[in-house]
């Protein structure tokens, strides 16, 4: 089977273009390299021995997307990770995340349309809960308001995706991620943020390198055991791993509804102290951090309940979060060699 994983070089998409191929499937992705390297295909293939094929375009291009579903008449399915995700951009700079993310989707669910292929899977996030009411959040907790343009992308995205599951045979699985951190084992694949990280893993990460001099921590007043915020963090490749038993559950015929939801968390929640502490941990490093006022439109807590992926899908992260830290760390210093050569 030919999957299209479309974001295939960027973070998450590269662990899920790896388990691909690792499970039988023979990956195309497609990506412009907006905000990835090409070098990732080399890694791809250095872990797996595969080199998938790469298509470099901008999928908000419609005549290009149209002439790549013609040059590809094999593909069975698509994994759509290309997509913009800065927050903190998002709301400066909201046509760019409109036009960007909402193209891409547009154009590749028309490709697939005219081109009968109809298994979908897409990369949706926990963000659409916004600050929930209840913890942890099952798939049933309400849509709320988004809280940046970012966010609203993904809620438009899914209502698109439910309003095409109407009118046609399209199938599509939506994964609600919560928060991905840590890296592929082997420390040849993982995140690069450019510039400096608005998320925290690389934050500590690169604050143990010494890129940053300190970690700014933001807020510590907020209703939670040790008064910083809490997330679900979620090991990369078990989150990728995901992705192929989701695959596999709209191939083989078994979803009972054209369009199913699923969130990916741990169940757990780690604070912003917890995850410092786990670096340290591991690392026998000291991460120096301030602590600031609370980062405005971020959640005081929110952890997934993962149940219906449990016992649904048969997925089950389990990857600790020591492990989670220790392959960033890893990861880190690959890159940091790397980038002094
Ligand atoms: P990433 O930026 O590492 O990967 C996205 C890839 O898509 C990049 O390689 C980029 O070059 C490519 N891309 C972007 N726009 C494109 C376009 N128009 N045409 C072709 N390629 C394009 O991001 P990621 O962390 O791997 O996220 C993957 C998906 O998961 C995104 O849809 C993101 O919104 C979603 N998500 C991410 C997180 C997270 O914390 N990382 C959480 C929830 C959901
Ligand atoms: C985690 C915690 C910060 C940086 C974002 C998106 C979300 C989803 C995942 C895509 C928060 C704190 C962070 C720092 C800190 N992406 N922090 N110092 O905000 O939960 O989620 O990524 O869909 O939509 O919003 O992740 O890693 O930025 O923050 O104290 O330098 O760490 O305040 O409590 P977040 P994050």
């Amino acid at each position: 089977m030919q999957v299209l994983v479309t974001g295939g070089t960027g973070y998450i998409g590269s662990h899920t273009v790896v388990e691909l191929q690792q499970s039988g499937f023979e990956v195309v992705i497609v990506d412009d390299l907006s905000n990835s390297s090409a070098d990732v295909v080399d890694s791809i293939a250095s872990i797996t021995g595969i080199r998938p094929q790469f298509e470099k375009f901008d999928l908000a291009d419609g005549s290009r997307t149209h002439q790549f579903f013609s040059d590809y008449p094999d593909l069975g399915a698509v994994i759509h990770f290309a997509a913009c995700k800065a927050v903190g951009e998002s709301v400066t700079n909201p046509l760019k995340y409109y036009r960007n993310n909402l193209f891409s989707l547009i154009n590749l669910v028309r490709g697939m349309t005219d081109h009968q292929v109809s298994n979908l899977v897409f990369s949706s996030s926990c963000t659409v809960y916004g600050n929930p009411d209840q913890l942890p959040v099952g798939e049933n907790a309400p849509v709320k308001q988004a809280l940046s343009p970012y966010g609203n992308t993904k809620q438009i995205a899914e209502e698109i995706i439910d309003d095409q599951c109407k009118v046609s045979s399209f199938r599509a699985i939506l994964l609600r991620y919560f928060n991905p951190i840590g890296a592929h084992e082997s420390a040849l694949i993982g995140e690069q943020p450019l510039g400096v990280p608005n998320n925290l893993m690389p934050y500590i990460t690169q604050t143990a390198m010494g890129i940053r001099d300190h970690l700014n921590v933001f807020g510590s007043d907020y209703h939670t055991p040790d008064g910083t915020a809490i997330r679900d963090y979620i090991h990369v490749v078990d989150l990728a791993k995901a992705h192929v038993t989701a695959l596999e559950r709209m191939l083989k015929g078994e979803m009972k509804e054209q369009r199913e939801i699923f969130n990916l968390g741990t169940g757990t929640g780690y604070s912003v102290l917890d995850v410092i502490r786990s670096f340290e941990r591991v690392t026998g490093m000291k991460i120096p951090y301030r602590i600031m006022d609370r980062r405005p439109g971020d959640v005081e807590q929110v952890w997934a309940d993962p149940k219906k992926a449990n016992e649904v899908l048969g997925w089950k992260a389990m990857r600790t979060l020591d492990e989670m830290t220790l392959s960033a760390w890893k990861w880190e210093q690959v890159v940091s060699r790397k980038n002094k050569a």
